[in-house]
């Protein structure tokens, strides 16, 4: 185990400490995090949009999940590292949803991983449980069922879609879950379920009355240029930065000037 556990995470709620989450998919990034105290970090399968350039998180599998696992949790020391379980590799059998569990704590030496649904997933969370495998659910605007969705717009801004996911909250945490992510939905609601559960609730667009915030590294650091969605607080401009090195070092190599008589033997 790191540092950061689950029981810890707990703790936090019941003091009524914030959570911090970020994602990381790669080694030398997911240092660069941990270094700087992060107390959760999520190996996303928005890695499917972010690193793969995928449209959708529908196509990740379970082998590509792996691999950025492994890779981040080799720059790990304290921060508490959850993987995601991909699409098709946990829906509607919690037998597979175990193996696959099973498959991503043993490959990849994470902590946890998380599930995104409610009442149809909670057969798969409770026999990845009797593993003693920690789960986060994710609740929301769950990107796996955008085309069920059809939409990315905000969720549960309807009074029987939001009972639903108070009632899928309460189960999940019934379930055994340790923490739930809830995403894009309205920040009363955020709000509400944060205060009827005792396990904490991480939101990405569900407000600041929730007990911690996510956002996806690459988003707030400002590489995505294109992703501009409400909840998003941009802390760097990163695009800007590497274009203006990388168009420096293209002119420099054109012109001779790289390298120079000190940056040769
Ligand atoms: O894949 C991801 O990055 C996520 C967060 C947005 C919560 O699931
Ligand atoms: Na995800």
């Amino acid at each position: 185990t790191r540092v950061v556990t689950t029981y810890r995470l707990s703790e936090m709620k019941a003091r009524g400490e914030r959570i911090s989450m970020l994602t990381a998919y790669d080694y030398t990034f997911a240092g660069i995090v941990d270094s700087a105290g992060i107390d959760i970090i999520l190996v996303g399968d928005s890695a499917s949009n972010v690193i793969a350039g995928h449209k959708t998180t529908v196509p990740f599998t379970l082998d590509n999940m792996i691999y950025h696992g492994r890779s981040v949790t080799r720059a790990v020391e304290r921060a508490l590292v959850v993987v995601d379980m991909p699409f098709g590799t946990y829906q509607g059998n919690s037998k597979e949803a175990l193996a696959s569990a099973i498959r991503i704590m043993k490959e990849t030496e994470a902590d946890a991983v998380k599930m995104e649904g409610g009442a149809e997933i909670v057969e798969g969370v409770e026999r990845i449980l009797t593993a003693g495998i920690p789960v986060m659910g994710h609740l929301g605007l769950t990107p796996q069922s955008i085309n069920k969705f059809g939409t990315y717009a905000v969720r549960a801004t309807e009074e029987d879609e939001a009972e639903k996911l108070v009632t899928d909250a309460l189960l999940l945490e019934k379930a055994g879950c340790f923490a739930i992510v809830l995403e894009k939905i309205p920040a009363a609601l955020g709000e509400r379920v944060s205060r009827a559960l005792s396990i904490p609730v991480i939101s990405i667009g569900a407000g600041s009355g929730c007990d911690g915030q996510v956002l996806v590294l690459h988003d707030m650091l400002g590489i995505n240029k294109e992703f501009s969605p409400r909840f998003l607080r941009r802390y760097a401009d990163l695009h800007t930065i590497i274009t203006d090195a990388i168009t420096r070092y293209n002119a420099d190599v054109k012109s001779g000037d790289f390298p120079n008589d000190g940056e040769q033997y």
